[in-house]
């Protein structure tokens, strides 16, 4: 079993330990998993190049460490529980036998479709629980899954199956959110009209709606599941193959395919679930995530089920049919621990306490936050009414690069402050690094946060790209791992997340890039240039402002450009990425060399332009002031 820290001293004991020597720490980790074949060495690694291996050599496959190394003792044991979007239809449970059967099957079937070890799966798929069995079936074959979530936009999924050049496509008829009917196949339809290598598309029936099967491509799921056996060898894996690829913003250019591999995956996803939820055999766990994003693949599927846990997956969206949805969920599986987002915290909070009043939420012992930095209001609000002063809060940084939870409470463990992720992990030695790459010892000290020693769970690569890799992760300051956060330790030794120093920006916890986001701005044929940056939004915690550049004004004036250039980027991305605020600007604040001085619009979106800090480089001061008068929020000046 994994070894649970239970107390604070333990804790410290772990941690210590875990620094002295990192080898025999995370071997002693490895030792509770299945291996076909040990590992020669615990770690191999250089972040010059950078290359970072885990378990060297060591053979396994992640699912028999899910299923043939639990069957004895829990087959029979729930693994997933599905509640469906629409309370009125009957929820699915699938214990660790059934699911098991439910992979082999499925693997089979892929296999039967020509798919190898090495090969790409693409996934575009609602949170029904083939979703979890397609990803387990391509990793009991050795299969790298490629999930897209499913609010993306065909261009966004077309752009991403091609990155990654995908054989088969896993998608189903439709997609039920709320009372939204998402026609994922259409979608599809759309993306794969310039994918070339996709051979196969499985569609799966959820929603029933008309849809064109292409004769020779597309197969409905049930049909080519139907007589497929329960059995289906593992494939044996490399410590440091592929397990799966997902999809990423950055600052610039396209989304960044980030590759995490099976051993050191699979030790890190179980060993932070284990210890940062504190659960216990029996415990109904429920993360609100979607598998679309890493939380729900470290922590829906991968970390709970190598665990042994019961793991609940919710279809719907959270309001619907009404903001009590979480608190009747938890309340009908009795759920223990419960996972969302500061977004999630914030929307349920700005629709009162009515919706909370009445519902039994006596089962919750542990509650969890991700994805955001969460603001003391959106804290207290978690901790006083839905945990009723009686869970502790564990708010988990980390990120799609880190493949696990990096620093966190441990549930009941480490003293909690509001808005703090607190202490680092037991293996993740924290650096605070000044903007001139000096490292910031002691406390009360604030920079750019880098993480100097390897980890199990680190991704190893960008998919097709590794250069782009050591650039955008290795290069900003020497052998050390960059976040992209900016954070403070205060006088405790405790760690406060500030949010991203880059251009990249946190929508309801969705990780977005200017670049991405200004391109398909740009894609407008009225579109001269354009500029994007977050602004405080006190639900989504960032809102999206653009400022753009027009040539003329269409027919529709300044309102029918502002809403075709929002309906092209919800085209172009999909709606996450669609701008709350466009304004139309006569030109951008430059400097002479040309370069946007982004910093400006920061503080213009932010509403306070009263020190805008030195603009002697700035090429033109009125545009400047005429951005400020035309300002979509007020702007102290
Ligand atoms: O800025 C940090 C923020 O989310 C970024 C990572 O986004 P993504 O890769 O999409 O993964 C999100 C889920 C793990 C980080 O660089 N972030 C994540 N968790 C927190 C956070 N910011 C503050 N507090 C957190 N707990």
């Amino acid at each position: 079993m994994i070894n649970k820290i239970h107390s604070l001293g333990g804790y410290i004991h772990e941690y210590q330990k875990s620094i002295a020597n990192p080898q025999a720490f995370w071997a002693q980790q490895g030792e509770s998993f299945f291996w076909r074949k040990r590992w020669e060495n615990v770690i191999d690694w250089n972040f010059d190049e950078p290359s970072i291996k885990w378990y060297v050599n060591g053979k396994l496959n992640i699912t028999e460490n899910i299923f043939e190394r639990n069957l004895y003792t829990h087959g029979d044991q729930e693994a997933i529980i599905w509640e469906p979007n629409n309370p009125q239809d009957e929820s699915r449970v699938l214990t660790y036998a059934e699911l098991f059967s439910e992979v082999n099957k499925f693997a089979n079937t892929l296999r039967r479709l020509g798919v190898g070890k090495g090969d790409r799966v693409a996934i575009y798929m609602p949170m029904v629980p083939e979703l979890a069995i397609a990803l387990l079936a391509c990793a009991r074959i050795g299969a790298i899954h490629s999930v897209v979530f499913a609010g993306f936009s065909a261009n966004a999924l077309q752009e991403r199956i091609n990155d990654a050049s995908a054989k088969v496509l896993l998608t189903a008829d439709g997609g039920f959110r709320g009372d939204k009917v998402t026609p994922l196949k259409q979608i599809a339809d759309e993306a794969l009209e310039s994918c070339s290598t996709i051979e196969t598309v499985v569609v799966l029936k959820r929603t029933n709606s008309p849809i064109e099967m292409i004769v020779g491509r597309d197969i409905w799921w049930h049909k080519a599941v139907d007589g497929q056996s329960d059995v289906c060898p593992a494939e044996i894996m490399d410590s440091e193959d592929p397990l799966f690829i997902l999809y990423t913003s950055g600052s610039t250019g396209k989304p960044k395919g980030i590759v995490h591999t099976v051993g050191g995956y699979m030790v890190y996803s179980a060993y932070t679930f284990t210890n940062v939820f504190q659960y216990h055999a029996g415990d109904v766990y429920f993360c609100t995530a979607d598998i679309g994003w890493i939380t729900g693949h470290s922590y829906i599927v991968y970390g709970p089920l190598l665990t042994g846990a019961k793991t609940l997956m919710f279809e719907g969206v959270p309001t619907w049919p009404d903001a009590g949805r979480f608190w009747d969920i938890v309340n009908k599986y009795q759920v223990n621990q419960f996972y969302t987002a500061p977004t999630a915290i914030r929307a349920l909070l700005a629709k009162g306490n009515e919706f909370l009043e009445n519902k039994k939420l006596a089962s919750l012992k542990v509650l969890g936050t991700v994805g955001e930095p969460i603001n003391e209001e959106a804290w207290h609000w978690y901790h006083d009414h839905v945990g009723m002063s009686q869970c502790p809060i564990v708010d988990t940084w980390w990120q799609t690069e880190t493949g696990g939870i990096m620093i966190s409470p441990l549930a009941g463990i480490t003293p909690t402050k509001p808005s703090f992720a607190t202490l680092p992990l037991p293996g993740i030695q924290p650096v605070i690094v000044s903007n001139e790459g000096k490292e910031l010892s002691g406390n009360s000290v604030e920079g750019n946060l880098c993480i100097k020693f390897p980890w199990p769970g680190m991704a190893r690569t960008i998919w097709g790209d590794h250069e782009r890799f050591r650039t955008t992760y290795f290069s900003s300051y020497s052998k050390m791992y960059f976040t992209g956060d900016g954070v403070k330790r205060d006088e405790d030794g405790y760690y406060r997340i500030l949010g991203r120093v880059d251009d990249v920006i946190n929508v309801s916890g969705h990780r977005l890039g200017t670049a991405e986001i200004e391109n398909a701005i740009n894609e407008h044929p009225l579109v001269n240039e354009s500029a994007v940056v977050g602004y405080p939004h006190a639900i989504k915690g960032q809102g999206i402002y653009a400022f753009v550049v027009c040539g003329e004004l269409s027919t529709g004036g300044e309102e029918g450009i502002r809403r075709s250039i929002m309906q092209g980027v919800t085209k172009i991305i999909g709606p996450i990425a669609r701008p709350d605020l466009v304004q139309l600007v006569p030109g951008l604040p430059k400097t002479r060399s040309g370069k946007i001085m982004r910093r400006i619009l920061r503080k213009v979106a932010e509403g306070d332009a009263s020190n805008l800090g030195d603009i002697s480089t700035l090429l033109d001061e009125d545009v400047v002031d005429q951005i400020i008068e035309g300002a979509l929020v007020d702007v102290k000046v």
